[in-house]
Formats: C-alpha cells, structure tokens, sequence
C-alpha cells in the first residue's frame, strides 16, 4: 500500500540532489570555527535576515533555546501566546534549561498584537519576575499554520523596542510564510532581535536549524549551544544540504500551499467535517470532526489503516500537513479517504497526540 503521510513536513526524505550536495560537501571542525560549509550557510542566513550572525545547530528547539538563554536571566519571563510551541512542545526547555518562565497570552491564530500584550509587563518590583522577551510564531503550528501580517509585526515590534522588551521570532516555518504572506524574511525580522529557522521541515533537510541576530547575541547563543551538549564538528554535509534548499526549496513552497488549499477544499465537502477555508494560510491544515462521528484519534488509525497518515490535535481536531513528498493528486486522495472513513463509521482505536 502506498503511504501518503500528512503527519508532518519533518516527514520528508532529501532529494537525489540533496544527496549530493551532502555528499560533496568540504567540512572541517566546526567547533574551531573551520567548517567552511558551515560557515558560508550563516554567511548566507545572516545575510538574508539582515542580521550581524548566525549559528548553525541540531533542531528548532535548540536554536529557540538558546536565543532564550542568550536574551534572558535566570527569573525572567518570556511573553508568547498560549499555543506556542516554544512553551507547549519544548519539553519544558526555557524553565529547565535557563530558569526562565513564560507568560501565556490568548491571541488570535497563535498571533499575539499589542492589545493582547498592553499590561502584561511585569511592575519591576522585588515580588515580580522581569519581563524580557516577546515570542512570536511564524507560521502558527498550533495557532492554525497562520501567517503573521507584516504590519502586525511591525506593531508588536515597535511595542517591544518602546519597552525595552527583546524580540524573538519562532521562525521554524518562516519561508512559509514569506512565500504566502509576500514579503522578505528581511523585513520581518527587521523587527526582531533573532529568528531560528528550521531546515527540516519545509524545506526538506535530514536536519538542522539556524539562529540569527546581533554579533554579541549569537556569541552567547553559540556558547549556550556548547553548555546544551549541541556544539558541532563536521557538520558542513548537513549544512551543504541546508544550502541546497535554500537555493531550490524556498519557491516550491507555494506549491505545498495550493496543495494544502486543494485538500481544505475537497474536505470542506464532507458533510461532519469542519475547516475555515479563510484560515489555510501555509502547508498546515488544521479541522474538525463532529464529536457524533467520533474523535479524532478515531479517524486518524481508520485513515492510517488505509494508508493515509494525520495527527489527532485534541479531541475533535487534525492536522493535516502537506510537503516535498506529497503531491495534488495524495491531497485529493486523503481527501477521499476521509470521505470513506466516515461513510463506514469511524470506530474506536487509539492514536497518540503528537506535536
Ligand atoms: C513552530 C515550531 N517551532 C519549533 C519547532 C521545533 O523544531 P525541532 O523539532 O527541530 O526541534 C517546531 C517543530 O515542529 C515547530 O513547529
């Protein structure tokens, strides 16, 4: 049976060229700053954010990890809406790691604005923690795969400046959404004090992230990087695949984003389930199925057991992803799948939440 998997865009598996790239790669030790590889990726990510340097590292959630421990003291509080992945999915990262907790604000489709951050800095008082960073997601995961407008950005970045508030944006998908949201990476994060960017996601790498910001930030970060056990040696294979991507996986995007419109469509037909077409923004899509019809997890294994693969988020709601694996016509096919699942009666299996 063919899979067609919609779990994730960290799914995907590099491309013959990927593989090649990789395989050429010139490396050296990354830890003395000699992998040549390596250092040309953050040349090249530096360069395109607008930011003094980067860091390469392992995963999405150490490169937001040590922004947080590069930006913060032990005691202080980060600002990020209530579905962030940096306060929900990082294993509890920010708190175990640098002592720093998180202020959790409802926003609208993971975006905070500054009506939702007015009044949610600390007095700066001997009872009060310190309030030092500003997260922001995008794309949103759990927020809905939505794709921050640039005005509300800029919004929530001047706030944060006339606080005195760092900025850090969560950018595990940021190409997402400058492809959907039609404006540079530049220009988005010119409001912000660093951005991570993951590589295996999207953009099709075996692994890998990048951290960027000012020189004396990524100097701490990078030390944080060794402190978390994440310091690298010839790491250039992984990076010279990062630098194929970004060289051929960034326009594709919009193609997993029609995809993902195209599947929002076909199930928006179904009668039981539900999904804001307004809302699909990215590769992300995120519905509902009537609690009459079953759970989520219920739907998840009949649709695994007939070769198509999505998350149960919550009871009630899925998401499907789409990505540089699969095309229109697996889309349309889930699509059909679910219309089948729930024609038979969604029965009661168990699948687990995943993030
Ligand atoms: C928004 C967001 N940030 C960070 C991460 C963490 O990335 P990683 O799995 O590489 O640690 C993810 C992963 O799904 C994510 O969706």
């Amino acid at each position: 049976m063919t899979i067609i998997d919609l779990r994730s865009d960290t799914v995907t598996k590099p491309t013959a060229a990927m593989r090649t790239a990789i395989a050429n790669a010139e490396v050296g030790d990354d830890m003395t700053g000699e992998d040549p590889t390596v250092n040309r990726l953050e040349r090249m990510v530096a360069e395109l954010v607008g930011k003094e340097a980067a860091v390469y590292n392992c995963s999405g959630t150490q490169s937001n990890q040590m922004a947080i421990r590069a930006h913060c003291q032990q005691g202080d509080e980060i600002l990020i809406d209530e579905t962030g992945h940096i306060v929900n999915y990082e294993a509890g990262a920010a708190a175990a790691l640098s002592g720093v907790s998180a202020r959790c604000l409802r926003g609208r489709g993971g975006m905070l604005d500054v009506t939702d951050l007015e009044g949610m800095i600390r007095p700066g008082n001997q009872h009060s923690c310190i309030t030092r960073l500003v997260c922001v997601e995008n794309t949103t995961n759990h927020g809905g795969g939505r794709v921050w407008p640039l005005a509300q950005m800029v919004r929530v970045g001047e706030w944060a400046r006339e606080h005195k508030l760092k900025v850090h944006v969560d950018g595990a998908r940021l190409f997402n959404a400058v492809v959907s949201g039609g404006y540079s990476a530049l220009d988005f994060v010119s409001h912000a004090d660093s951005v991570s960017i993951c590589f295996s996601k999207g953009l099709g790498c075996p692994m890998g992230s990048i951290l960027a910001g000012d020189t004396a930030t990524i100097q701490r970060a990078r030390r944080a990087r060794k402190v978390f056990g994440g310091a690298l040696r010839q790491a250039g294979m992984m990076a010279a695949s990062a630098i194929y991507a970004l060289e051929h996986h960034v326009e594709r995007l919009k193609i997993d984003h029609d995809n993902a419109c195209a599947f929002a469509r076909a199930i928006s037909g179904i009668e039981g389930i539900h999904v804001n077409l307004a809302e699909v923004e990215s590769n992300l899509v995120f519905f509902e199925i009537d609690a009459g019809l079953g759970t989520s997890s219920q739907l998840s294994t009949q649709l695994t057991e007939r070769g198509v693969r999505m998350y149960p988020f919550g009871q009630q709601r899925l998401r499907a992803c789409t990505h540089l694996d699969v095309t229109t016509s697996d889309v349309l096919r889930a699509a059909d799948t679910i219309r089948e699942c729930l024609a038979l009666g969604v029965n009661d299996s168990v699948a687990g939440e995943q993030y």
